[in-house]
């Protein structure tokens, strides 16, 4: 079972989207197993992206995220780091195809409403950065059965 973070923007939370977004996950059958709300300083957002830091258009993308309080969760589920990718779509919404989240929901290259991370390095660095292991509630929902056969691992 793998585990990815996730981030609903500030764009997300203000346009009150939080709970459809959510609801993909859920739908699809990913396991939400931490959630919190916050308000993410300059100081954190440039631990988030440090790989983006030295970029020209950073400054821009660092008044966006710390402009309004944001959702950090941890999603888990079979190849749930490419799925959730997937279900995102590309970057800029404008690009996006349609049935993705960013497709259906946004028309910006920055206000793309969720984060995700982009592969096991990344997931366990940003799950780490945003939660404590005791955050982290592990558990087997009941419906997991119905969801999948027994022997898809
Ligand atoms: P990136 O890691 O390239 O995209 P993704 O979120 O799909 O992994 O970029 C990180 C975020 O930075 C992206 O979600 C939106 C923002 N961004 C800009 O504000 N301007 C830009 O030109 C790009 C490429 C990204
Ligand atoms: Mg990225």
């Amino acid at each position: 079972m793998e585990r990815t973070f996730i981030l609903l923007k500030p764009d997300c939370v203000q346009r009150r989207l939080m709970g459809q977004v959510i609801a993909r996950f859920e739908q699809k059958g990913l396991n939400v197993i931490a959630l919190k709300m916050l308000t993410i300083t300059p100081d954190l957002a440039k631990q988030h992206y440090a790989e983006h830091v030295q970029k020209g258009w950073y400054p821009t993308l660092e008044t966006f995220i710390t402009g309004g309080p944001v959702v950090a969760a941890v999603i888990e589920g079979l190849e749930v780091i490419r799925v959730v990718r997937e279900m995102l779509g590309a970057t800029n919404g404008l690009n996006a195809a349609p049935g993705t989240i960013r497709g259906d929901y946004s028309s910006s290259r920055q206000m793309n409403l969720v984060h995700g991370s982009d592969g096991p390095e990344a997931a366990a660095r940003e799950i780490a950065i945003y939660f404590t292991p005791a955050e982290i509630c592990d558990y087997t929902p009941t419906i997991t059965p119905w969801m999948r056969a027994s022997d898809e691992t």
